[in-house]
């Protein structure tokens, strides 16, 4: 008797007293990004984004508090992994997030595979790295799908013969695989495919040999925070004067770095999937709000794969009500969103878990005083080129 009536409201003071343990419990997103280094503009452009997003939307959702956990790796990949391994381990993070450049995605997929760990890739754009761990969901981008565009676009804009140079590692060797594809398929030509160390790249004797090969236009893939060193080294040696005309991929004229690339940067055009200057209500918002909150410092698209990043994840608390059952569950709730960006409207296959968007191209020019990348045509929905393969 005794026990049938004291067992249930022991089973009942448990499950209450674990449930709101867990509800007490915050919920972690691990966030590890090149805060110094090369990268580090990376790094802080994906923070500040986080950090808005959090600020704008709240710090609890379903009843949970978040909390982000940052870590720098310094673009170092063995350190990336060290510490994706001691946030799932130690701090029990219900998300890995980040990963400013592609070797630093590449180092963690086995952590996320082997504990189910959602990993969000907010920066790398190498086009296998989904397939490196069922874990993954990427909000970024994709070097192949900028340049299909572009190898579509050059051609019919006079450029026929052409010179590709990209940094050596798997974007680079992405953008000059998809590129040269895409000309060939429009009977243009790639004359010669150079390729630059990532670390400490000298852009010089490349581009004497590019003034030499007097192609109608050089393409170029170099990772975000390279793009100014270019530029500066092409108008240096009288290449556009030259009339080699200079075209790439969005990463080329960062919105980063772009106002202070001097009027040399007028006219170049490129493929991306983000301008700061995409005319869309939601994108002011976005770009004032970040300004305002970031000393007057312009968005980037690291920062809005990082703010997109960021939804993408506290979407997935909402439908598990507060990440109920686990990573696979999280993982998901991930898969399948469909939702506006700043940059338009994007969404997450759920399939490849990589994301679908629209690309532009863009032309810089002058606004309000400022150098913007100006869009002025758009393919829609573009899939990632790199999965049909
Ligand atoms: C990668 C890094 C970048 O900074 C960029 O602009 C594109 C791709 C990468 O390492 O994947």
């Amino acid at each position: 008797m005794k026990t049938r009536f004291i067992f249930p409201l022991v089973a009942l003071a448990v499950s209450f007293s674990v449930n709101s343990v867990w509800a007490q419990e915050a919920f972690k997103i691990g966030l590890i990004l090149p805060m110094t280094g090369p990268s580090a503009s990376t790094g802080k452009q994906i923070e500040a984004a986080a950090r808005l997003y959090m600020a704008q939307n709240g710090s609890t959702v379903a009843g949970r508090k978040i909390e982000l956990v940052i870590k720098d790796d310094g673009g170092v990949p063995d350190a990336t992994k060290r510490m994706a391994q001691e946030l799932v381990v130690n701090e029990k993070v219900g998300v890995l997030s980040g990963f400013g450049l592609t070797p630093l995605a590449l180092a963690t997929a086995p952590i996320a595979t082997q504990s189910k760990t959602p990993m969000v890739v907010m920066a790398a754009a190498t086009s296998s790295i989904t397939e490196a761990s069922p874990f993954i969901v990427r909000t970024s981008f994709t070097l192949p799908q900028c340049a299909v565009a572009m190898g579509d676009w050059a051609p019919k804009n006079g450029m026929k013969r052409v010179v590709t140079l990209v940094t050596d590692y798997g974007p680079g060797i992405d953008a000059e695989r998809y590129f040269k594809e895409r000309m060939l398929l429009n009977s243009a030509q790639v004359v010669e495919s150079l390729r630059v160390p990532l670390r400490n790249p000298d852009f010089a004797p490349f581009l004497q040999k590019v003034r030499d090969l007097k192609p109608d236009a050089l393409f170029v893939f170099v990772p975000s925070g390279t793009g100014a060193a270019v530029m500066k080294q092409f108008l240096e040696r009288g290449m556009d004067k030259a009339g080699i005309k200079l075209i790439g991929t969005g990463d080329l004229t960062d919105d980063d770095q772009l106002n202070d690339m001097g009027e040399g940067a007028l006219g170049v055009v490129t493929s991306h999937h983000y301008s700061a200057a995409h005319p869309s209500a939601l994108n002011k918002k976005f770009v004032d709000a970040f300004k305002k909150a970031n000393n007057g410092l312009r968005p980037n698209f690291m920062a809005v794969g990082g703010y997109d990043g960021m939804r993408v994840i506290y979407e997935a608390l909402k439908n598990t009500k507060g990440g109920q059952g686990g990573g696979e569950a999280m993982l998901a709730a991930m898969k399948g969103q469909i939702f506006e960006s700043p940059r338009g409207q994007i969404y997450i296959d759920a399939q490849t878990r990589d994301v679908v968007q629209n690309i532009y191209l863009r032309k810089v020019e002058k606004k309000d005083g400022e150098l913007y990348n100006v869009e002025f045509d758009v393919i829609k929905d573009m899939k990632d080129p790199g999965k049909a393969k």
